[in-house]
C-alpha cells in the first residue's frame, strides 16, 4: 500500500481546511493533513520533512501566503505549491507563479483543487525520476572517468559518416592535447612517433575501409621530446549511431609498463652476466686448486719417466724395473687426467640438462677440489653422507654450483679464524634429500638471515652479492627449497632440499 500523501495546509478557516480535506478524500486520494496557521507553525512542518504537497491560502490572520511561498522554496524547493485562496487576483497570480509556485485554485472554483493537485504531484514525481537519473548519470560518468585516469585508459569514437571523433577526459590526457582542440585523424597521426607514423596510418586506413575490429601498439612523441607507449583497441559499433558505423575503443597508455619489461629484461641480463662472471670467479679457485692437485701425479710421473730411463740404459737393460716404472707413469698420468676431467665437467655451458645426479658424488668431488683452497687458510673440510641416497634429477653443474657457493662462502667466512667446514647430505623427514653446508665462521645475525638471498646483498668488500641469490634460483628450479640458520655455537648452517627420484 502506498503510503498517505502528507500535506502541509496552510489555512486559518477551519471551514475551508476541512473542506480541502473532504474534497481530496472523495477523490480516493489517500493523504494527511498538516495544518498550520502562522509562520512559525509553517515553517516547523516544513523543517521536520515529508511534506508531499503544499496548499495554502493567500491571505491569514498573521501570516501571508507569498511569504510562505518564499520560505517553501528555499526550504523544500521540489515540494509542489499550489495556492487555495479566494482572494486572488491575476496580478497577483501571475507574480507568483513567476516566483515559482505550482499553481492557484480559486475557492469559488474548488473543482479543479484535485486535478491540480495530480498534476502537480505527478511533475514533481517526474522531476524527482529526472533528477535521480541525472544523478546516477553524473556519478556513473565521475566513476568512469576517474577508473580511466587510475587504469591509464581513454576511450574514444570516431563517427565514419560525419568524421567527427569524441575523446574522453583521459584520452586527451595521454594525447597531452588541450580539451578545446577538436581530435582528427590528423592529430592522432601527428602525435605517433615519427617511425611509427606510417604503419599507423595504414592501420587506420584499414580499419576504416574495413571496418572491423582492431588493435595497434604504437609510440607517442610528445611536444617535450619524451616518449610514450600506447595500446589501441577499438571496433565498430552502430550504437548511438544508427545511421552509420562508429568506431568505439580505448586508448591505453602502456609506457609504464613497457618500461617495468624493459627494466626486468635488463635485470634477467645483468643477472645473467653476473651468473657467468660468478661461475668465472670460481673457475679461478678451481683453477689454482687443479694447479695444486696435478703437481703432484705429474711430478711423480716424471720421476717415475725418469727413472725408466735410467734402467732401460743400465747395462744390462732392467726391463722388469723399466715396465714398472713405465706402469707408474700410466698410472699417475691417469690420476692427474681424471682431476681434469671432474673440473671439466665444470666448465661445460650451455642449456640446463637434466640427468641423474648422485649428490654424494658431487660433494666428494668438490670436498677434494676446495680442499686445497681451505688448507690455505686453516680449514679442513669434512663430509658426512648417508651412503645410498637416491639420486635426483637435476642438472650437474648447475648443482655444482650450488654447492661450490655455500662451501666457498663458508671457507669466507673462516677466512681469518680456521675452522672446520661439515658438508652433509641425508634425507629429511618428508623423503626429500636434505644437504646441510656448516662452518664455524662470523655468523648471520637474524637481520641478515632474511636478506641475503637476496641479488647483490653482500657485505663483502669484493663481493657480487649474487651467490646465494644464484643457488636459491638453481634450487627453486629444481623444486627444492634453500634457507640460512645461526648455529647455535659459532657460524652458519645453510641446508638445501632437492626432491629424490
Ligand atoms: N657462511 C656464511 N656465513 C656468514 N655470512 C654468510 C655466509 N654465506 C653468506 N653470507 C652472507 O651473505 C652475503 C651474500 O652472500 P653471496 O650471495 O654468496 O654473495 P657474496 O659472497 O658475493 O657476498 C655475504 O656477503 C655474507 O654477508
Ligand atoms: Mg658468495
Amino acid at each position: 500500500m502506498k503510503s498517505p500523501l502528507r500535506i502541509l495546509l496552510l489555512e486559518d478557516d477551519a471551514h475551508d481546511a476541512e473542506l480541502v480535506r473532504e474534497l481530496l478524500e472523495a477523490d480516493h486520494l489517500a493523504c494527511e493533513v498538516v495544518r498550520a496557521q502562522t509562520r512559525a507553525e509553517f515553517l516547523g512542518a516544513l523543517e521536520s520533512g515529508g511534506i508531499d504537497l503544499i496548499l495554502a491560502d493567500y491571505q491569514l490572520p498573521s501570516f501571508d501566503g507569498l511569504s510562505a511561498l518564499k520560505l517553501a522554496l528555499s526550504e523544500r524547493p521540489d515540494v509542489p505549491f499550489i495556492f487555495v485562496s479566494g482572494t486572488l487576483g491575476e496580478e497577483v497570480a501571475i507574480e507568483a507563479l513567476k516566483i515559482g509556485a505550482t499553481d492557484y485554485v480559486l475557492k469559488t472554483r474548488l473543482s479543479r483543487l484535485v486535478p491540480s493537485v495530480q498534476r502537480a504531484l505527478r511533475e514533481a514525481r517526474d522531476r524527482a525520476e529526472r533528477k535521480n537519473a541525472e544523478e546516477a548519470l553524473r556519478r556513473s560518468e565521475m566513476y568512469l572517468a576517474e577508473a580511466q585516469r587510475v587504469s591509464r585508459t581513454g576511450s574514444f569514437g570516431w563517427n565514419f559518416s560525419s568524421g567527427e571523433i569524441y575523446w574522453s577526459e583521459e584520452t586527451y590526457r595521454i594525447f597531452e592535447c588541450e580539451p578545446t582542440i577538436k581530435p582528427t585523424v590528423q592529430l592522432v597521426i601527428d602525435r605517433a612517433h615519427p617511425d611509427d607514423r606510417m604503419h599507423l596510418r595504414q592501420i587506420i586506413d584499414r580499419a576504416a575501409t574495413e571496418r572491423r575490429e582492431f588493435a595497434a601498439e604504437h609510440r607517442l612523441m610528445m611536444d617535450n621530446g619524451s616518449v610514450k607507449h600506447v595500446r589501441i583497441v577499438a571496433h565498430p559499433s552502430t550504437e548511438g549511431d544508427p545511421e552509420g558505423v562508429v568506431f568505439v575503443g580505448a586508448v591505453i597508455d602502456i609506457t609504464e609498463r613497457k618500461r617495468a619489461e624493459e627494466e626486468r629484461e635488463r635485470l634477467l641480463e645483468l643477472e645473467a652476466d653476473l651468473a657467468r662472471m660468478n661461475r668465472v670467479s670460481m673457475m679461478g679457485e678451481l683453477a689454482a686448486s687443479l694447479a695444486h692437485e696435478i703437481k703432484q701425479p705429474m711430478a711423480a710421473a716424471a720421476i717415475n719417466a725418469d727413472a725408466c730411463t735410467r734402467w732401460l740404459r743400465s747395462e744390462p737393460p732392467g726391463v722388469a724395473e723399466a715396465r714398472e716404472a713405465a706402469a707408474a707413469v700410466a698410472a699417475a698420468v691417469m690420476r692427474a687426467a681424471a682431476i681434469i676431467d671432474r673440473v671439466s665437467s665444470l666448465y661445460r655451458r650451455g642449456a640446463p640438462e637434466r640427468e641423474l645426479v648422485d649428490v654424494n658424488e658431487i660433494i666428494r668431488g668438490l670436498t677434494v677440489l676446495l680442499g686445497d683452497r681451505a688448507n690455505r687458510s686453516s680449514i679442513s673440510i669434512r663430509a658426512e653422507l648417508t651412503p645410498g641416497l637416491p639420486r635426483t634429477t637435476a642438472d650437474r653443474v648447475q648443482l655444482q654450483q650450488v654447492l661450490m657457493n655455500l662451501m666457498l662462502n663458508g671457507i669466507e667466512a673462516m677466512q681469518d679464524t680456521g675452522g672446520e667446514l661439515t658438508v652433509a647430505s641425508k634425507r629429511s623427514e618428508d623423503g626429500q634429500l636434505l644437504i646441510s653446508v656448516s662452518d664455524l665462521g662470523h655468523g648471520i645475525s637474524i637481520d641478515e638471515a632474511k636478506r641475503i638471498f637476496e641479488a647483490f646483498f653482500t657485505t663483502k668488500p669484493k663481493g657480487t652479492g649474487m651467490g646465494l641469490s644464484i643457488c636459491r634460483r638453481i634450487i627453486s628450479s629444481h623444486g627444492g627449497s634453500i634457507w640460512a640458520s645461526p648455529n647455535t655455537g659459532r657460524g652458519a648452517t645453510f641446508q638445501f632440499t632437492l626432491p629424490p627420484t
